[in-house]
């Protein structure tokens, strides 16, 4: 898990009271999801049981932070060391150990994100649909309004890359479990200011927690995607940016885009029950979604 190269630090110490601990720094090139993304661990043992875990990453560092990851990590290293030989149980005592990739997964086969603001707009009519072919062919669904929750913006402090898990728990953490166990994803969105609504980007941040969980720790099963959205306005230029959020967004998660429903000029059809024929696709989208 951490590097296969040398470590920076494999240090045996004799603590206060003559036990003998085990220090290690070790290294992982984490590139493959950042550039340049470095990734510390430091870890004390004793006879093959670990006893305390600290990680940093070289992405929590800022430009204006006079810090860097292995600056904190040899200083954590030292700190813990003095701690050690003045006091192991104490120190021991204070030290959390930080949960490690196992995380509950929900029970929802499809879960479907209603972005839009207005509760019984037609994004919301799009999740039923999405809902109502998902129960037709027995899957379990959930329909999500974000409006209704609590979803703290994502602040950049990339911990997600040590931990796994978000430095925030709120109704993100439910979804996040419910994301565990879907197989589909379904994104309904209206175009706002020709991207998607502020609630459903805050969700789309959050869920960095859950890329970093995936590809450090869990793996996460194959997933499919779909995005239905509407634009008031006559174009399909109109889903320009918004198609282009929510396919990064997917493929960064390894989630398979494979449909989509965009309806322009919502503005004069206003209701999109009177356009023929959109339930039924919908319908197919969700069915095809769950063919192997
Ligand atoms: C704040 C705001 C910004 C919008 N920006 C755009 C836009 O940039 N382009 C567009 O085509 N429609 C825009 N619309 C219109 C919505 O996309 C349209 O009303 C949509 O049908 C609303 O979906 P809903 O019924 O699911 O809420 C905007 C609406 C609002 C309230």
């Amino acid at each position: 898990m951490e590097g296969k190269g040398n470590p920076l630090l494999s240090k045996e110490i004799k603590a206060a009271g003559g036990k003998i601990y085990h220090l290690s720094i070790g290294e992982e090139d984490l590139s493959r999801l950042y550039p340049g993304m470095i990734r510390y661990t430091l870890r004390l043992d004793s006879g093959g049981i670990t006893l305390a875990l600290f990680r940093t990453n070289s992405y929590e560092y800022s430009p204006t932070v006079p810090l860097n990851a292995e600056k904190v990590i040899r200083g954590k290293a030292a700190e813990w060391e003095r701690a050690l030989m003045k006091d192991p149980g104490g120190f021991l005592a204070s030290v959390e150990m930080p949960r490690e990739g196992v995380s509950p997964v929900g029970d929802v086969e499809a879960l479907i994100i209603q972005g839009s603001p207005r509760a019984d707009g037609n994004c919301g009519i799009f999740a039923g649909w999405a809902a109502d072919e998902a129960a037709n062919i027995r899957k379990k669904a959930r329909v999500v309004y974000l409006d209704d929750l609590s979803i703290h913006p994502c602040i950049g402090c990339y911990q997600c890359y040590n931990t796994g898990t978000c430095t925030f728990d709120d109704d993100m953490t439910d979804l996040i479990r419910a994301l565990r166990s879907a197989s589909l994803l379904v994104i309904c969105t209206p175009v706002y200011t020709n991207t998607v609504p502020g609630g459903l980007k805050i969700f789309i941040d959050r869920c960095q927690a859950y890329h970093a969980e995936k590809n450090l720790f869990t793996g996460g099963g194959e997933k499919k995607g779909l995005l239905l959205s509407v634009a008031g306005r006559k174009g399909t230029a109109n889903f320009t940016c918004v198609k282009g959020v929510v396919i990064s967004f997917m493929r960064n998660l390894g989630i398979r885009y494979t449909g989509e429903v965009l309806l322009d000029g919502m503005d004069n059809v206003r209701d999109v029950r009177t356009l023929p024929g959109i339930q039924g696709k919908i319908g197919g989208l969700v069915r095809d979604a769950f063919k192997r």
